[in-house]
């Protein structure tokens, strides 16, 4: 981390886990991370890596049967895991860190129109009488790109597109008024050309409203176009941390090589992309070693006796593989994952990473 850099959230040895039935899942083994004021961090990771779980805890939002079982989240100066009362997290839900899920429907309400859900935030979280926040909830729907916004004010959730509907869902957070925003996959449920104008869209917000931003996705490719920051998780853990360049161009761990090789755009001559071999470990037994060994060609025996430590490879990079030690063997990244920025930039716009 380099001195201006304002942390306004940081979670320290986060451990968290659910109980299914008689055992106990370990969702997230330890996790520290910090996110910088005015920043946007990329989470990324497969599927059932934690991406979710750990941002949920950011705003309280365990399902009953998980539980933070021991690290700190620092918020500001608070400490989000001492709260225990259902009204301190309703005055940090929303209006200091807002969430935007990848299904619109778990944050709408199918009987109310659109308006009413817009005006009612506004009212709420900026004190507005009822005649300014709908002036207001129509500004903001225009502002997120809803064609006849007036008329549409009065419609319900199920008259709006799947994007249409996204976007409202970005008003609403918007009217929130956020410190932090948290887009947890909000596009995967939308197809290419919708995901690229909501992408847009809130890289747009961003700037405009100047909002701190996670954005969790498991879609390498979306990150190069809006991250500063990105977060490599793998099953429960972050093993790799960076700027984007760092992650793109300089990544040091065998699993960011294997997303970074799966990238859509590396498919070979014949549409052939790679997929990571394997699946990831259980969640119900201790991890022993690097978690990723059992699926990675780089893998040494240490891998599979010791867990690797935070390496630094610069002041801004990290990442938790045993190729880093000094007396480590030589390893290369694979050859698809070589000049990677000539390879994607033919392919795809990502301006932003020169
Ligand atoms: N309420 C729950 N009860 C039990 N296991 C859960 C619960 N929520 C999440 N998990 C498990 O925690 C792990 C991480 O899940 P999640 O954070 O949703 O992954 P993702 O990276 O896809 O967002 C997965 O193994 C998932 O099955
Ligand atoms: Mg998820």
């Amino acid at each position: 981390m380099t001195k201006n850099e304002n942390v306004i959230l940081s979670a320290k040895d986060l451990v968290v886990e659910f109980d299914v039935r008689d055992r106990v899942l370990t969702a997230i083994r330890s996790v520290s991370l910090d996110l910088v004021e005015g920043e946007v961090l990329a989470i990324v990771g497969e599927s059932g890596s934690g991406k979710s779980v750990l941002t949920k805890t950011f705003t309280g939002m365990l399902e009953e049967n998980g539980r933070i079982s021991s690290g700190s989240i620092n918020y500001r100066g608070q400490e989000l895991t001492a709260i225990n009362k259902h009204e301190e997290w309703e005055e940090i839900r929303g209006a200091k860190i807002a969430t935007i899920f990848q299904d619109p429907m778990t944050s709408l309400n199918p009987l109310v129109t659109i308006g009413r859900q817009i005006t009612e935030v506004i009212v709420k979280h900026q004190g507005k009488s009822a005649s300014e926040a709908k002036e207001m909830a129509i500004n903001y729907m225009e502002r997120v790109g809803i064609p006849d916004a007036k008329k549409r004010f009065n419609e319900y959730p199920f008259q709006y597109s799947g994007g249409m509907r996204q976007r409202i869902v970005i008003a609403i957070a918007l009217a929130c008024r956020p410190d932090v925003l948290i887009c947890d996959e909000p596009t995967t449920a939308l197809d290419v050309t919708i995901q690229a104008q909501i992408l847009d869209l809130l890289k747009e917000l961003q700037k405009e409203y100047n909002f701190t931003t996670i954005f969790i996705t498991h879609d390498l490719g979306v990150v190069a176009s809006i991250a500063d920051k990105v977060a490599v998780m793998y099953a429960g853990e972050v093993i790799e941390f960076g700027t984007v360049e760092d992650i793109f161009y300089d990544p040091r761990h065998p699993y960011t090589w294997s997303l970074l090789s799966s990238l859509p755009q590396l498919a070979n001559a014949n549409g052939e992309l790679f997929s990571i071999p394997g699946t990831p470990p259980s969640l119900f037994t201790p991890v022993v070693g690097d978690a990723f060994a059992p699926r990675s060609e780089f893998a040494m025996q240490i891998d599979f006796e010791e867990e690797p430590p935070v390496f630094h490879v610069t002041e801004s990079h990290w990442a938790k593989t045993w190729l880093l030690h000094p007396d480590a063997p030589q390893a290369e990244k694979p050859t698809v994952i070589q000049d990677l920025h000539s390879k994607i930039k033919a392919k795809m716009s990502v301006e932003e990473i020169s």
